[in-house]
C-alpha cells in the first residue's frame, strides 16, 4: 500500500474517531490535531477571496500565522508509479481554474477572464518556497505548484491562505496555488496544447540507481509532453546539486528536437533563474551544506 493511502486512511481515521479512543504518542496527537484544525479552515479559505468581508472572523482566528512545517512530516518519496488516489480532470476544460485564483475572478462573467490560465508551472514544488519568490516577480500570471505528497501540499495550501490573509486587501499572493498531482500521468489533462510559457524542476528527486532511472521527471518521452504544453518561445528552468542527475537532464534536452540550450549569457540574465537558484526549500538546504548547483535551461522551438 502506497504511503499516500495511508496517509489519507490515518487522516480519515483521525477525523471520525475521537484521539482519546486510539492509542498514539503525545506528539502523533499534537500533529492530527493540528492537521485536522488546519483541514477544517483550509475548507473554508482555500477557494474564497480572503478578503471577503464574512471571512474575516477566521483570519482573527490566527488564519495568519504560517503552517509548521514539521506538522507535514511525510515520507521523503513518493513512488510516481503507484496508483495514488488523486484527482484530475477529465480534460483542461474539466478544470475550475478560478477556485484556485478566486481574486481574478471577472465580475461580469463570475469566472475567470479567457486568457487568464496558468502560464507558468513548478513541477514537483514541495515545500512553495519558488512559487511565494515568483508571485509578485509575476503579479498579472498564474503560477502553479504541482506536488505529488499530499502532507507537503497541504503545508502549501495552509502558506498560500496564511500569506493571503497577512496581505489581505492588496491582492498578493493570489495568483499562486498548489494542486496535488503526478506531474508523469496526467500533465495533458491539466494544461492545453502550447498554455505554458515556463516550467521550472527544481532539486527533483535524483533516483540514484539505474534501475531507478525511469521514475526521474526529465525523460524522452515526458520532454514530448513538456513540449505540448509549452509554447514556442517558452523555457524549461532545471536546477540540481546531483550532477549525474543534471548531465542526465541535459543529455535528454540536448537530444530532444523541440529544445535547445539557452546561452550562458541568457541563463545568467534571467531573473527566473537567480530565482529558482535561492528560493526554493531544497536549494537552501544545498546552501547550509555547502553543495553545488548546476543550471541548464531550455528554450522551446517551434516544431520540425
Ligand atoms: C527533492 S524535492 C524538491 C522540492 C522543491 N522543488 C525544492 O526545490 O525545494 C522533489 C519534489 O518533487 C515531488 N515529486 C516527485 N515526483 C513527482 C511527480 N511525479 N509529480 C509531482 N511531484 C513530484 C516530491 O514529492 C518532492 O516534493
Amino acid at each position: 500500500m502506497s504511503s499516500d493511502i495511508q496517509e489519507s486512511k490515518k487522516s480519515k481515521r483521525s477525523n471520525t474517531a475521537s484521539l482519546d479512543d486510539i492509542y498514539i504518542s503525545e506528539e502523533t496527537r499534537k500533529r492530527l490535531l493540528y492537521r485536522k484544525e488546519k483541514e477544517q479552515k483550509r475548507k473554508v479559505l482555500k477557494h474564497v477571496r480572503i478578503d471577503d468581508k464574512e471571512l474575516e472572523k477566521e483570519i482573527d482566528k490566527g488564519v495568519t500565522e504560517l503552517p509548521k512545517k514539521r506538522f507535514y512530516r511525510q515520507r521523503a518519496h513518493s513512488n510516481p508509479f503507484s496508483d495514488h488516489q488523486l484527482e484530475y480532470p477529465k480534460s483542461p476544460r474539466h478544470m475550475d481554474w478560478a477556485r484556485f485564483y478566486p481574486d481574478f475572478i471577472s465580475k461580469d462573467s463570475g469566472t475567470l477572464p479567457t486568457d487568464k490560465r496558468v502560464e507558468i508551472a513548478d513541477i514537483g514544488c514541495g515545500f512553495g518556497g519558488l512559487l511565494v519568490d515568483l508571485s509578485p516577480e509575476f503579479p498579472e500570471t498564474l503560477i502553479l505548484g504541482m506536488e505529488i505528497r499530499v502532507q507537503v501540499t497541504n503545508y502549501v495550501e495552509d502558506k498560500i491562505i496564511a500569506l493571503r490573509a497577512q496581505h489581505k486587501g492588496t491582492g498578493k499572493y493570489s495568483n499562486i496555488n498548489v494542486i496535488r498531482g503526478n506531474a508523469m500521468k496526467f500533465l495533458p489533462n491539466f494544461f492545453e496544447k502550447s498554455q505554458l510559457k515556463k516550467m521550472f524542476f527544481c532539486f527533483p528527486d535524483p533516483h540514484f540507481k539505474q534501475r531507478k532511472h525511469k521514475a526521474r521527471i526529465i525523460t524522452n518521452t515526458l520532454l514530448s509532453e513538456y513540449a505540448y504544453v509549452l509554447r514556442v518561445g517558452g523555457i524549461i528552468y532545471t536546477i540540481s546539486d546531483v550532477l549525474d542527475l543534471h548531465e542526465w537532464m541535459k543529455s535528454h534536452l540536448n537530444e530532444h528536437p523541440l529544445f535547445e540550450r539557452l546561452t550562458e549569457l541568457e541563463e545568467k540574465e534571467d531573473k527566473c533563474v537567480q530565482i529558482m537558484t535561492h528560493s526554493t526549500e531544497e536549494g537552501k538546504k544545498v546552501e547550509r551544506n555547502k553543495g553545488s548547483k548546476f543550471i541548464a535551461c531550455y528554450r522551446r522551438i517551434p516544431d520540425l
